[in-house]
């Protein structure tokens, strides 16, 4: 098994143009792993703190400061590594090194030891003989935290190619749909400027509905059924429009304000009206009874926590024993260790809560979550649509074609 030779880290800038990490393993003094951590901009509440004192730089002083405890380490020795990080941060959210840290200390671990043992990632992290396609989750239309003043409320709107039988096609169809809806777009207001959100999603001015029918008018101009070959789904995103003072939902920039009742039946009529196969955080990230409402109401639709679960194995079992979801987001930034984030897909893959693996908004141009959701067995991935640090990971799908372990699409 080969050995940690050498960690590094410097400070670089995420797709937002923000500072954030980047850490370096060598392992046997030749297998290079290099991950460069993600951040978010609508944050959980219980998620893991990016940086110590929000400060990247620090962050990267404790990376220096601490080297050599990780030297001689196996690379491929997940649980050894997680603990040693967690050895020099005792808090529970990782404020004390930085979750952003952890990410990329772990992830570039097991990247150093897959080029060491000459296997792809995927497999390094699973035993599992064979792997199926997570469906991929695009964003084509951006609101919310992800855009500015104008736009719709609801932060993402996302298209999923549900029918597809093979990864190739499930991607083209995503980006085709992503096409057309330009054009829709450029039709309902000569003056769209063609200005995109944070995931690549077109940004234009419209209310909430308005954009969910042209996304849909979209689907069926190319021929497709919405709902049955290709679907919508959405971010809800709610936490951002919750006022805990008021008990409020704010709809801002639509201009009316939810109570809890009011969001629950707002959501539901979404759901209904666009037939989502997919509703992330479609109340705020506390009401787990209001979850467990909408998951009881709409079986046939992924009822998804983010900000809800923030990738935290004891809040999932939590949404596990209210029933307030059928799938959760895995990010393992909001975890912080990788470890930790496959510590919490056992979790709901047991207890058959379905796994989305997610990009953050500020993104790198990495691509091992292509690889990560194939070894959780994702059944969708989460990554955006266009723009490098998008389709960096669509076309890491694509290479893995080439792979004879992976056969077919995950079943929703
Ligand atoms: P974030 O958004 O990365 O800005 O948190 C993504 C999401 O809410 O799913
Ligand atoms: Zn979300």
């Amino acid at each position: 098994m080969a050995k940690i030779s050498s960690i590094e880290g410097r400070i670089l800038y995420n797709s937002r143009g923000s500072k954030t990490i980047e850490v370096d393993i060598i392992s046997d003094e030749k297998f290079l792993g290099r991950v460069c951590a993600p951040s978010g901009a609508s944050v959980g509440k219980y998620e893991a703190v990016s940086f110590k004192n929000g400060k990247p730089e620090e962050s990267l002083k404790i990376l220096k400061e601490n080297s050599s405890k990780f030297i001689g380490l196996e690379s491929s020795d997940l649980e050894t590594i997680h603990k040693t990080l967690n050895e020099l941060d005792q808090t529970n959210n990782y404020s004390g090194i930085g979750g952003a840290l952890a990410f990329a200390v772990t992830i570039a671990a097991v990247e150093s030891a897959s080029k060491a043992e000459s296997r792809p990632l995927f497999s390094i992290l699973s035993n599992e003989k064979s792997f199926k396609f997570p469906f991929p989750l695009g964003n084509i239309l951006g609101g919310g935290a992800h855009a500015g003043p104008g736009t719709p409320d609801i932060q993402e709107i996302l298209i999923c190619a549900n029918g597809s039988k093979t990864i190739e096609d499930a991607i083209a169809t995503n980006l085709s749909v992503h096409k057309e809806l330009r054009k829709v777009l450029e039709k309902e207001d000569p003056n769209f400027t063609n200005g995109r959100g944070d995931e690549g999603g077109w940004a234009p001015k419209l209310e909430n509905h308005k954009a969910l029918e042209l996304s849909a008018k979209a689907i069926e101009n190319l021929g497709y059924t919405l709902g049955k070959e290709v679907s919508l789904g959405v971010d809800f995103a709610s936490s951002t429009q919750w006022n805990e003072e008021k008990k409020k939902y704010i709809y801002d920039r639509a201009g009316f304000e939810n109570s809890s009742e009011e969001q629950i039946d707002f959501a539901s009529e979404i759901i209904d009206k666009y037939k989502l196969i997919y509703a992330e955080d479609a109340v705020h990230e506390e009401a787990f009874e209001d979850m467990s409402e909408l998951t009881a109401k709409f079986p046939n639709t992924l009822i998804t926590g983010d900000d809800l679960t923030v990738t935290n194995k004891n809040i999932l079992q939590k949404a596990i024993n209210s029933k307030s979801c059928n799938a959760a987001i895995l990010k393992v930034n909001q975890a912080g260790s990788l470890f930790d984030a496959l510590e919490f897909a056992e979790l709901a893959n047991q207890n058959h809560i379905r796994l989305i693996t997610s990009h953050r908004s500020g993104e790198s141009t990495d691509s091992q979550i292509s690889h990560i959701g194939l070894a959780t067995k994702s059944k969708m991935l989460k990554v955006g649509i266009v723009g490098g640090e998008r389709v960096a990971k669509l076309n890491e799908l694509l290479r893995l074609t080439e792979h004879d372990l992976i056969c077919g699409m995950a079943e929703l």
